[in-house]
């Protein structure tokens, strides 16, 4: 089944890295869950602008290195340094660790917008309630300059006739716009994806990632995880290839997918594409 994928985008002119400031640094990352260590030092760094892509078998890690980025999980022990900030963590004093400070991790978390697999909007809400939620009743914004983001930003993802309308009422590429548009209401300095197209009937899947591009082209920060090849080659300036917790291969995308070094990569190619 081939999904419709989003029109070929040119890729906005990346400046040289020096000339961009850092926005996310990860290194040596683990995470383990009891005896499955499930990340094994895996670093990353993302300037501003620059759109990851990670990409990798299922059950590689992905999605639980997008979620210790954010502290959904507690990375087992690492660095993450985002927004110029180093995540201070403690000990558990059983060979985990947690975070010292959950102000700092509310902090670090209003720069992050986080979009996952399932549209996760929530459904006693309005799309534009949805949207002016968390800017006004946690970052404290005027309830009219919320509301005047909120109507931009559901402009932008193509959804204003649907401002007044619940989740129920909307299709799943209608919700997973809205919650892009969600995601973005918090002005984060990164957007993190995790596939977030995958749980789309396949007609609704080039709307969504229409957007995506979109943003990319605007030179929005992004560590998108994806199993749209295709996609991935188009708008990431950077491609991660994760196998079992360790970077296999990364590199640019007309490097990694024209001319992959690993078997491992070329075989994860061939069976995706
Ligand atoms: N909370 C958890 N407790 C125990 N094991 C977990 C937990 N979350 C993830 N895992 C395990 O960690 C491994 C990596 O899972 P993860 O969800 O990060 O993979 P993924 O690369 O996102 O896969 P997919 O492409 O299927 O989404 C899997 O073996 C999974 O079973
Ligand atoms: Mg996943």
């Amino acid at each position: 089944m081939t999904a419709p994928q989003a029109a070929v985008i040119a890729k906005p002119p990346h400046p040289a890295t020096a000339e961009r400031a850092e926005a996310i640094h990860i290194w040596n990352l683990h995470k383990r869950f009891g005896e499955l260590e499930v990340l094994k030092g895996v670093s990353l760094t993302a300037r501003d602008g620059d759109v990851v892509a990670l990409i990798g078998g299922s059950g590689s890690g992905k999605s639980t290195f997008l979620r210790c980025i954010n502290f959904l999980e507690n990375p087992t022990s690492g660095v993450i340094r985002i927004n110029g900030e180093n995540v201070r963590m403690v000990s558990d004093g059983e060979g985990g660790q947690y975070p010292a400070d959950r102000r700092q991790i509310e902090r670090i978390r209003s720069r992050l917008g986080m979009v996952f697999q399932n549209f996760n909007l929530w459904h006693h809400m309005t799309l534009l309630q949805n949207v002016v939620e968390v800017p006004i009743h946690v970052l404290g914004m005027k309830r009219d300059e919320a509301v005047a983001l909120g109507e931009q930003l559901l402009e932008r993802v193509g959804l204003s006739e649907k401002r007044d309308v619940y989740p129920a009422y909307l299709s799943g590429g209608q919700q997973q716009r809205g919650a892009i548009a969600r995601a973005l209401a918090i002005r984060p300095r990164v957007m993190l994806f995790d596939e977030p197209t995958s749980a789309l009937d396949p007609e609704l899947v080039g709307e969504v990632l229409k957007v995506i591009a979109d943003l990319a082209k605007e030179g929005r920060t992004m560590l998108l995880v994806t199993h749209e090849m295709k996609f991935a080659r188009e708008v990431a300036s950077h491609v991660i290839y994760l196998h079992n917790g360790v970077i296999e291969e990364e590199g640019p995308p007309e490097t990694l997918f024209g001319a992959p070094k690993s078997n491992r990569l070329k075989q994860f190619i061939r069976t995706v594409s």
